[in-house]
């Protein structure tokens, strides 16, 4: 079966009912056999009761989940376990591999909130992942997590996962990717010698900013069982409700993931060839203006629907969002409606000349003209764009 195939029916085979779309359980809890002969006590059960195939109780699992689970493993190829949220998988990440040093560049500044609390608690030590080879070698000892977040927030542009693993597995450390920004089919970081793949779920997985999620892929059986069993007493299960969400999401996963692709690719191409029509703009940071060799090897069917944009002065970013139409002013990416963010609202260390542009489904000729519009293009300009193919 192909990506769009699996992303419907994968789950199929978990259905409880005739319903064509699986129903929402709202039950937390499940009634056990009344038959007393298949009555097991715990204790004499083989490790916990995470990953047992009957439903018991949702904060271990629950039918929708189940179905999540099904068919994200289908789409990546790797176990899946699904969490509350983005970090919660994070979490879930970090607390399973316990590392003495947490080696981390530019990422969700999140994950850079959970590692300072390891730090507080446990004397975590942080490490900067562009670090000279002398430190990492002194520094980083076998067991230790080096994460990595490509295509990179706030930008959407590539970094060589091939490159860290090598220098993670030298070491004997372990290599987990956010691919947040390139869901399948655009990346699989395993093929370049990741371990551990998260998403914040809630961005394209998704894809209609109503729910909240997370998910951890590992192709190893006896990892995703202890980050099950650690997932069911940190009680970061995903939710009934959003698993519902998510399933209903996963049925357009690929038709999605691949406009929207297509729809930045096109979007910044254009800005990139008029750059000296707009005054105001300064740089452009995309995936699809990157030139290393690597890049189509990682990314060979689109770039991140995510790019960022720096203006020239921080007045200009900040005033840009109130003049346009088509974009919500608003934090998050990767749902239908395009959204732009001047990122300092919410990020504390980056430029507060930048804006975060998360290309939704609407025709990009439409959200191109609404661009220009806001960044000072005349009304001949604009309506131009009406005309172009894509
Ligand atoms: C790259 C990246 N990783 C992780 C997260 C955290 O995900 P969540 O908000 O689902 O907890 C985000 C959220 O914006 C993100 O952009």
């Amino acid at each position: 079966m192909h990506l769009s195939t699996k992303s419907i029916h994968a789950g199929d085979s978990l259905k409880r009912v005739s319903d064509v779309i699986p129903p929402i359980n709202i039950s937390t809890t499940f009634s056990y056999s009344s038959n007393p002969d298949e009555l097991v006590a715990i204790g004499d059960l083989e490790g916990t009761i995470a990953g047992s195939s009957q439903y018991i109780y949702s904060r271990e699992n629950h039918p929708n989940a189940a179905i999540v689970e099904k068919t994200i493993e289908s789409i990546t190829g790797a176990h899946a376990i699904t969490y509350n949220s983005g970090l919660g998988a994070f979490n879930g990440l970090i607390t399973l591999v316990n590392p003495k040093t947490l080696v981390i560049g530019q990422a969700y500044h999140g994950c850079h909130g959970i590692a300072d609390i390891w730090e507080r608690n446990y004397g975590l030590k942080k490490l900067d992942i562009d670090c000279s080879d002398e430190e990492f070698d002194k520094l980083v000892k076998p067991g230790d997590l080096v994460h990595l977040e490509t295509p990179v927030n706030p930008y959407g542009v590539n970094l060589e996962i091939a490159k860290y693993a090598k220098r993670a597995h030298a070491k004997g450390a372990i290599l987990s990717v956010d691919a947040t920004f390139a869901p399948p089919p655009l990346m699989d970081p395993f093929k370049f010698g990741a371990d551990i793949v998260m998403h914040s779920a809630t961005k394209f997985f998704g894809g209609h900013s109503d729910l909240l999620a997370g998910i951890l892929l590992t192709k190893s059986l006896e990892t995703k069982k202890k980050l099950l069993s650690d997932r069911l007493v940190l009680g970061t299960n995903i939710g009934n409700l959003e698993s519902a969400l998510l399933v209903r999401s996963l049925r357009t996963f690929e038709l999605r993931i691949m406009r929207q692709s297509k729809s930045a690719e096109f979007i910044v191409k254009y800005l990139n060839e008029n750059k000296s029509k707009f005054a105001d703009l300064d740089i452009i940071y995309h995936g699809s203006l990157q030139t290393d060799a690597y890049i189509k090897e990682q990314m060979p069917l689109g770039q991140s629907p995510v790019f960022a944009i720096e203006l020239k002065s921080e007045d200009a970013a900040k005033r840009l969002p109130s003049k346009l139409k088509l974009f919500h002013h608003a934090t998050s990416l990767g749902g239908a409606e395009s959204l732009i963010e001047w990122r300092a609202l919410t990020d504390a260390h980056i430029s507060r000349r930048l804006l975060r542009v998360s290309i939704g489904l609407e025709d990009p000729r439409d959200l191109l003209a609404d661009l220009v519009g806001g960044l000072g293009g005349d009304d001949d300009l604009v309506g131009k764009i009406a005309e172009l193919s894509l």
